[in-house]
């Protein structure tokens, strides 16, 4: 199979095809979502709650990321594979932003990386575009700066929108290949996306973007807690294995399991 490379991205939003992501942060999701043709699979800080345990992504480091980064590229033949760059790791400026870039292509093998903000990621954007790095931007709701934004918000409603359409601009001609609106409201969304060259990537921002992309955990039903509005649920693992748990500490409790096909002689 041919590997999923920028230029499927642009040709998906010429041609009106939708473009589809997930996340992963190892390597058994990876190859799955890999050979049922997700474009891009996104090893994203969201890690942070995910997979490690914290409430937010903001204590996630590189150090942590690239470890996962490096076991979804192993994994796949096919989508593009993109490296989050988490908080701390590029606001300073363009030289840390381009330091931490190449880390996760040089140490994971990412094939891109994303990183939140518009106009304030521009001068990073560019850098690390001029070094042959591909950079998925991130505008909206950008989950690094929570705090600074006043909590989970929708973000580009009302007249937020000239904002974001600034933002997207800025970021376009940067030289990101695509951008990631997270939770803005559909219409700000189709703006949005009609205003660009580059495809839009919708996290909860509505169906007239160029591609989708969720939590994996969230969209196949792993995670316990709330989950937003925008996701729908595609599975219900964590039911499947809950039911799996019971049966099986059942079994081994009533002499069940092992049975002789499971021992040897
Ligand atoms: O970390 C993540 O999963 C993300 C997406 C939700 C955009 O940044
Ligand atoms: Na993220």
């Amino acid at each position: 199979v041919k590997r999923v490379r920028t230029r499927h991205f642009q040709n998906a939003k010429r041609d009106g095809i939708k473009i589809t992501g997930l996340t992963s942060y190892d390597q058994l999701t990876a190859r799955i979502f890999d050979e049922a043709g997700v474009d891009f699979l996104l090893v994203g800080d969201s890690a942070g709650n995910n997979v490690l345990g914290y409430d937010t992504t903001l204590p996630v480091t590189v150090d942590e990321l690239i470890p996962l980064t490096r076991a979804v590229a192993g994994a796949v033949s096919r989508a593009f594979v993109i490296g989050d760059m988490p908080f701390g790791s590029y606001e300073s400026g363009a030289e840390e932003a381009l330091h931490t870039a190449v880390r996760f292509m040089k140490e994971a093998g990412a094939h891109a990386v994303k990183l939140e903000g518009g106009e304030r990621s521009h001068k990073q954007i560019r850098r690390i575009v001029q070094s042959g790095i591909p950079v998925m931007a991130h505008i909206g709701f950008t989950p690094q700066s929570e705090h600074g934004l006043g909590g989970h918000l929708i973000q580009g409603r009302g007249d937020q929108v000239e904002q974001l359409l600034a933002d997207a601009r800025s970021v376009q001609a940067a030289g990101a290949f695509a951008v990631v609106l997270e939770m803005v409201p559909s219409d700000a969304a189709r703006q949005v996306t009609d205003a660009l060259d580059i495809p839009t990537i919708s996290v909860g921002a509505g169906p007239h973007c160029d591609g989708q992309l969720l939590v994996w955990t969230d969209w196949a039903g792993l995670t316990t807690g709330r989950i937003p509005k925008f996701v729908k649920q595609y599975a219900d693992l964590a039911g499947v294995l809950s039911t799996a748990a019971h049966e099986w500490r059942d079994d081994v409790a009533n002499g069940i399991y092992p049975g002789p096909e499971h021992s040897y002689e």
